[in-house]
């Protein structure tokens, strides 16, 4: 009996090298070497190389040099690049019950988006929903708290932001949003951002202190308007099909040092934010407070509007109770 499930076990993994494949995953990332997503990948990648004896490695490519998060989450499901760190919104894009994660008012804070996103009970669908298109979602890391940031400012309520252009992900609720915030929405790649803020195509544009100052917006954007609208998360995507190839021990490995990747991020994330914020500070850059309820007010009909299945009322339902 015993024999026959280790058996049954071993012939499970499906893939080419299901008995015990191996190689260097190849991890698109559009972060800098600075950045704490980049730090807690490559500590990942090194612990699951010591763990496997070799056979499994990480490789983060940094900057957008495999592609920008769009292309990189297709080059995934092409399984043609192996894993790729992908904003909430490229997922949305793919099945639209992500939204639930996406949208404003849905977290109250980091250690509360963490609880939820990483919660295989209310997640396990979801994150399985994109397998038929070969892609695995893995679990999440935290994008940050968002906010708006101009080259013109400050921008204290709503009316400031007439006029201006600001940029977004590429998501139809964020662009709503933004409009519904008083400015005007344009969709751009992220590493597109700073010279479209240099130029003058943009007037600003949204994201956390961390992303601010590792992509060195705040030079050409001074003003940072403490908003705070967005807690989205960060996914870790990996080819399903590449996955399969692991062994069943090699797997819990990497299991265990992704979970432990998680952790030491949001770790990580608390001092890079008081770095940021302190170097931009010393830069020069103009922090101010918001007109919250108006900025709230603007956004709030955003979520019913969003909450157009079951699944994902239930999911943005499940996902506010955890807060209290
Ligand atoms: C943050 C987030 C990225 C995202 C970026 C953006 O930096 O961590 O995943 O791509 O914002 O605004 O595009």
């Amino acid at each position: 009996m015993v024999g026959a499930t280790a058996l049954a076990l071993t012939g499970c993994g499906g893939g080419s090298g299901a008995a015990g494949g191996g190689g260097t995953l190849r991890l698109a990332l559009n972060q800098t070497e600075e950045h704490p997503s980049f730090i807690a990948l490559e500590d990942f990648g090194n612990r699951l190389t010591e763990g496997t004896d070799g056979r499994w490695g990480i490789e983060v490519y940094a900057n957008e040099t495999l592609g920008a998060q769009q292309e990189a989450l297709q080059l995934v499901g092409a399984d043609t690049v192996d894993m790729a760190i992908v904003a909430g919104p490229q997922l949305e894009n793919l099945n639209e019950e992500f939204v639930a994660f996406n949208l404003p008012l849905v977290f109250d804070s980091i250690d509360h988006q963490m609880n939820v996103i990483n919660n295989p009970d209310i997640t396990g669908d979801l994150y399985s929903s994109l397998e038929d298109q070969n892609i695995s979602v893995l679990g999440g890391l935290t994008a940050g708290t968002r906010n708006i940031y101009t080259s013109e400012g400050p921008i204290t309520e709503p009316a400031d932001l007439d006029g201006m252009k600001i940029r977004v992900q590429e998501s139809p609720i964020h662009t709503e949003m933004i409009e519904r915030m008083g400015g005007s929405a344009t969709p751009m790649a992220y590493g597109e951002v700073y010279t479209a803020l240099q130029s003058g195509v943009l007037d600003g544009a949204e994201n956390n202190e961390v992303s601010y100052m590792t992509q060195k917006h705040y030079e050409v954007a001074g003003y940072f308007a403490r908003t705070e609208h967005l807690i989205v998360p960060d996914y870790l995507v990996m080819s399903t099909e590449r996955l399969a190839d692991m062994s069943e021990a090699d797997r819990a490995v990497f299991d265990a040092e992704w979970s432990a990747a998680i952790g030491e991020h949001t770790e990580l994330w608390t001092g890079a934010t008081d770095e940021a914020i302190a170097e931009a500070e010393a830069a020069g850059v103009q922090f101010n407070d918001v007109d919250d309820e108006t900025f709230r007010a603007a956004v709030e009909p955003l979520v019913d509007q969003s909450l157009t299945s079951d699944t994902i009322r239930e999911l943005y339902e499940t996902t506010r109770a955890a807060a209290e």
